[in-house]
């Protein structure tokens, strides 16, 4: 007979996009052997069996006739949520948070990026930095994160094992890239395909069904059209996520329209055949209307980041022209464009950009704290198109969830705690 937990007390969640349902005392029931409903995607060994008002609560308990379960009921300052989840950050560039915002993108790539991402070659030092940023998104509440990994399949391989090690959900991509940075950091177009197909195996050979091979061509100026095609093929025949950058800052957007005959950003990456429900796209700052259309008619999600976007001096992305289009949103550290492993950081960052933003044009309306609690869980799930799975406490769901203790006396931050591992 299963076996099942009961967790009891306040929960906030989106049960719909933009909109917030808080429950002042409720219970969420987890089936520790995912057998309550029949959601045969769901990976969770810890499946949502219920959700309610702890006033009915023993009515709900009566259906499940659970052999044995635990109840974890809240202390009087936490509160139970989805766990938040990162839909764009780089892990190699972690020892780098904070550093050198005195150049724009381009430069900033040259300057800081590459020097280190190249050197993890060093094995010693992919599994401390990848241990070390797992923990620390953890740490901050992340349960799924979409990770850019760095151009070598090894080492993005010991960022999988890190995940793997620490139990977080993620996607996890090698870089593609070719050309437009240092020679002993790019690879050549064979050896690309090569090892993205290697690593697409290895990665599913782990059997961690948490952890997805992530395609991951850097941005439309580190690769050609063809390479860029090869890979859209490789993820249409695998099923595969699709990860990379756009319009993120105006010199790039310009040097995109003079690499690719005039075409703009979206259709460089629509005719490589990159745009899918399963794709996400960092920034997405300087993106036209019938680019925004287009992203909308594909279904391509958009990674907004918004403290990368002030650092790197990139823009202010508007966040409600993009939702208004129809385009799926979540949020990213971005990290280390930005500069806090922090979706919680993210979530104030993005308030504050679009309150800036706001300043400027009088018709332009802040986020609220509701818009940006769902970027960072229902939002977030369905940018990386994960909605079947996680983003919010749904029956049939992963129990996939962080209690959060605001109990300032006791603590000098607010704990976030992990459950549902
Ligand atoms: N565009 C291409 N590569 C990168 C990167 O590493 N960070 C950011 N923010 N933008 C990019
Ligand atoms: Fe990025």
């Amino acid at each position: 007979m299963a076996e099942g937990k009961i967790i009891q007390g306040p929960i906030i969640h989106c049960v719909d996009p933009y909109s917030l349902t808080v429950i002042q005392n409720g219970f969420v029931i987890v089936d520790d052997e995912g057998k309550a409903t029949n959601n045969t995607r769901s990976t969770a060994r810890f499946q949502i069996a219920a959700v309610g008002d702890a006033a009915d609560l023993h009515t709900a308990k009566k259906k499940f006739n659970f052999a044995r379960e635990d109840l974890i009921t809240l202390g009087k300052t936490q509160l139970l949520l989805p766990g938040l989840i990162d839909t764009h950050i780089h892990a190699p560039q972690y020892p780098n948070a904070g550093l050198g915002y005195d150049k724009p993108l381009l430069e900033w790539l040259d300057n800081y990026t590459y020097k280190l991402e190249k050197q993890y070659r060093d094995q010693e030092l992919c599994k401390r930095v990848f241990d070390a940023v797992v923990r620390k998104t953890l740490d901050h509440g992340t349960t799924t994160a979409c990770y850019f990994g760095s151009l070598f399949r090894d080492s993005t391989l010991v960022l999988a094992s890190s995940v793997t090690r620490y139990g977080q959900r993620a996607f996890v991509g090698k870089i593609n890239m070719t050309k437009l940075a240092p020679e002993d950091y790019i690879e050549t177009a064979e050896k690309s395909i090569e090892d993205t197909l290697e690593f697409v195996k290895e990665v599913k050979d782990i059997g961690n069904p948490l952890i997805q091979p992530i395609i991951t061509p850097r941005f439309a100026l580190s690769v050609d059209m063809e390479l860029m095609k090869k890979l859209g093929a490789i993820a249409k025949e695998q099923n595969l996520h699709i990860q990379t950058h756009i319009s993120e800052n105006k010199d790039e957007v310009k040097m995109v329209r003079e690499l690719y005959d005039n075409k703009s950003y979206a259709d460089v990456y629509n005719e490589a055949n990159l745009l899918t429900p399963k794709t996400v796209l960092a920034h997405g700052i300087y993106l036209s209307e019938d680019e925004m259309n287009l992203l909308s008619k594909t279904g391509t999600s958009i990674s907004h980041c918004p403290e990368s976007n002030v650092n790197l001096g990139s823009g202010i992305c508007d966040v409600r022209k993009l939702k208004n289009h129809g385009i799926t949103l979540g949020l990213g550290t971005d990290v280390a464009g930005g500069a806090s492993p922090s979706i919680i950081t993210a979530m104030r960052s993005a308030i504050s950009a679009s309150t800036n933003l706001s300043f400027a044009d009088e018709n332009s309306k802040p986020l609220t704290y509701i818009d940006v609690f769902y970027l960072a869980t229902l939002g977030g799930a369905k940018a990386l198109a994960l909605d079947d799975q996680i983003g919010n406490f749904q029956v049939g769901k992963s129990f996939d969830a962080i209690i959060v203790d605001l109990d300032v006396k006791s603590s000098v931050a607010p704990e976030v705690g992990v459950c549902g591992r």
